[in-house]
């Protein structure tokens, strides 16, 4: 049972005079990309690092967090949008803390120079990072922002869905990243268009294991990527989503929140990503109070 697309669903019932949530109860779809479904096909070899640029609305949860110091396209860390209020991401994003008061959030946007009119812009009511997030071991590397305004959902807007505890991993074939990340190891430039990347879960033990992380990596971690390197997250993605599509279905899961790596692309050292499905009780619980008063 996925409590949290439960909650969404009950909160949008009980809202009679509805004037917060018009993203229909749905989540994970992705309106844009069935337009695109008999156009040119991707043959598996697409060129995040080693990723292809994302088609407009590819994937409408993404967020960018932008920060006016930030030379360039201002991008500092990617989020998903998991309510029309609430943005999950990286508690690392906010080292230093003092950081917040500037952010702002681009919502539906693809190309960071070009958003569109589907894009939404947003600054942070709230910030929640998690309790025991400890910064020199990168645990508990979760965090929520709540939004100044709910977002108008659209074709380029949508709700994800966050995997809850009881979705079997080890079934999800077709798992991705994307970002506004660094597309070379090296480099600290963002890229202007989102960057998408089809990776692989890779068990957290031999991730975990000598010559691979060798006892860095947390039980609530996931590793995702390849054995032999060339495809990752890299610098800038962080926050960003690990995305499952469901066994069965259209719609894709969250099941992970950009963390770290050591370097970008390197062989035996896949990106770490933080378990949403370990967090769901944590992520659910925070967002909750908030949406039971919106619905009442
Ligand atoms: C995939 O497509 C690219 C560009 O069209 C082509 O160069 C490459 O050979 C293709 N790879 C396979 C395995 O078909
Ligand atoms: C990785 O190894 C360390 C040290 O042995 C251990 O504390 C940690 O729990 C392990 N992580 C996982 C995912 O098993």
């Amino acid at each position: 049972m996925n409590w949290l697309g439960l909650l969404v669903l009950l909160t949008l019932a009980g809202l009679a005079e509805g004037t917060w949530d018009n993203c229909g109860g749905i989540c994970g779809l992705r309106p844009m990309v069935y337009e695109y479904e008999y156009m040119d096909h991707d043959n598996g070899t697409t060129r995040v690092v080693g990723g292809a640029d994302a088609k407009l609305g590819a994937w409408p949860w993404i967020v960018s967090l932008k920060h006016p110091a930030i030379p360039g396209t201002r991008h500092l860390c990617g989020g998903s949008l998991i309510t029309a209020e609430w943005v999950l991401t990286a508690a690392h994003c906010f080292d230093p803390i003092r950081k917040i008061g500037m952010v702002y959030l681009v919502i539906g946007a693809t190309q960071l120079t070009k958003p569109g009119h589907g894009a939404q812009l947003r600054r942070i009511k709230k910030l929640v990072r998690h309790e025991h997030y400890n910064p020199s071991d990168k645990s508990n590397d979760i965090a929520l922002l709540q939004l100044s305004k709910p977002v108008d959902c659209n074709p380029y807007v949508q709700l994800a869905c966050v995997a809850d505890p009881a979705l079997s991993l080890s079934e999800l074939q077709n798992c991705w990243v994307a970002g506004w990340g660094a597309t070379a190891a090296r480099s600290q430039t963002s890229s202007d268009i989102l960057q998408e990347a089809k990776v692989q879960l890779i068990d957290v033990q031999l991730c975990n294991s000598s010559g691979w992380y060798a006892g860095v990596v947390h039980t609530h971690n996931l590793c995702a990527g390849y054995p032999q390197g060339k495809i990752d997250t890299c610098q800038g993605d962080s926050g960003g989503p690990l995305m499952c599509q469901d066994e069965n279905s259209d719609f894709f899961w969250i099941v992970g929140v950009t963390s770290w790596g050591r370097g970008c692309a390197r062989v035996k050292r896949p990106g770490i990503y933080t378990s949403t499905l370990y967090f769901y009780d944590w992520i659910l619980a925070h967002i909750s109070p908030e949406t039971i008063e919106n619905a009442y």
